[in-house]
């Protein structure tokens, strides 16, 4: 399957003959839906030229200091990436890379950077074959660096034996793979995206600023840990995540309706929906007329979804969010008792962050711990955040509490 569909992929390109091969990379990576940006060596420039990368992957290239504008650039991107791919990683770039320098701006980016790192050796067989770049190798890999390739044939100094840059279409497989955990494979997951719209009259409703952002980051990560995973979305500006069942509904009825006829067999469900918690009493049948003077509208309290899906008797394991303005840690803890719930994903909204941003930042608590997730975008949020329910619904799991005791617990 194709995991690359939205994902931030810096793609360095080091000093090689290959670096032709990653101009195809590129495309494949596009055409896989991932956001692609490109770093060059300045030897790379000797062999391919930025203005193709760029056209191909829509963005800037970046080949020296002096193309890091703010200075600040290469910090940027080092948190942008969430998968760096030096392709080809040349003998040079290698050594480099293993003793940790920051002199070419890729290998600044490398080092300022915590997203998984993957390189595509490319160099004549006898460099490769070198001890020194032996040891560089072994070093890097003990650092978790996955190393890919390189394959044995032809080269192009005329020699023959192992140094060819990998196959983009490998490549783009192993980034693909790197996104693969694992981690909920063989579970259901229902989870609750994006704004509810409570009607008024066929024309008006009410409604929030969710975008949708974040509970569809969070489809995309429990997809890419294994899970099945059925999204019941709002309205939103947002595709559907490949791979993922998603069903489209509007008011907070239909989507309760939607999870409910979902939850059997369910093993853990996230409310990331902004739900109202208000409705119309009566929405009108036709559009209301302007009239003089104040108009009241009556309003009752809309189901709360995640509360009733707690309250089943075979429930799953339970998350919800909380959009909080104050008091956060209190909040959330109040919260997830109150819902009966395992955890809470809490978020201050305001100062940029929370609705309608790319960004976010959480505080995760559950009964016995806690843990904050620091400012980030919300895809990278979201795959911490699956992490984390990962491991404590698996040690769950070997304990004897069912959900529902845990609840107990907490109420
Ligand atoms: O009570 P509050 O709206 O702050 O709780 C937020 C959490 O509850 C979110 O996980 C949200 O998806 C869920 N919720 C719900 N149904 C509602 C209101 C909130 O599922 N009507």
């Amino acid at each position: 399957m194709n995991l690359l569909d939205g994902k931030r992929v810096l793609l360095g390109v080091s000093g090689g003959i290959a670096a032709y091969k990653s101009a195809e990379l590129v495309r494949l990576l596009r055409a896989a839906g991932a956001l692609v940006r490109v770093v060059m060596t300045p030897a790379a420039s000797g062999f391919v030229t930025a203005r193709t990368f760029q056209a191909l992957s829509g963005e800037v290239v970046r080949c020296d200091w002096s193309d890091d504008r703010t200075g600040m650039d290469h910090i940027e991107l080092a948190r942008w990436a969430e998968r760096i791919l030096v392709a080809p990683a040349s003998a040079d770039t290698l050594a480099c890379l293993a003793h940790g320098r920051a002199d070419t701006l890729l290998a600044a980016i490398c080092l300022a950077s915590e997203a998984p790192l993957l390189v595509a050796p490319a160099m004549n067989q006898a460099m490769w074959r070198h001890a020194a770049t032996r040891d560089n190798l072994a070093c890097l890999q003990r650092r978790g660096v996955q190393v890919c390739g390189p394959d044995t044939g032809e080269q192009a100094c005329g020699e023959v034996g192992p140094g060819r840059m990998q196959a983009p279409e490998m490549l783009l497989q192993a980034l693909s793979d790197s996104f693969a955990s694992g981690r909920l494979a063989g579970l259901k997951l229902v989870i609750t995206a994006g704004p509810t719209r409570e009607a008024v009259d066929p024309v008006r409703f009410l409604g929030n600023r969710s975008s949708g952002k974040m509970g569809y980051a969070v489809a995309r990560a429990a997809r890419d840990a294994g899970a099945r995973v059925e999204l019941v979305s709002g309205p939103v500006a947002l595709a559907a995540p490949e791979g993922v069942e998603r069903v489209l509904v509007e008011s907070g009825q239909e989507m309760l309706d939607a999870v409910l006829a979902r939850i059997t067999a369910c093993d853990i469900f996230i409310a990331a929906a902004a739900v109202a918690d208000y409705r119309p009493v009566a929405p009108a049948a036709q559009k209301i007329k302007k009239q003089a003077g104040e108009w009241t509208l009556q309003l009752e309290p809309a189901p709360d979804i995640l509360a009733t899906v707690a309250a089943l008797e075979n429930r799953p394991w339970c998350v919800g969010f909380a959009a909080e303005t104050e008091q956060l840690e209190l909040h959330a803890r109040k919260k997830r008792m109150h819902k009966g719930v395992e955890m809470i994903a809490a978020n201050l909204v305001g100062d940029g962050l929370g609705f309608d941003t790319d960004d976010n930042e959480l505080l995760l608590v559950w009964e016995g711990g806690e843990r904050h997730l620091a400012r980030a975008p919300k895809s990278r949020l979201a795959v911490q955040l699956v992490e984390q329910i990962a491991d404590l619904y698996s040690h769950s799991m070997t304990t004897d509490e069912t959900p529902a005791d845990d609840a107990k617990h907490s109420a």
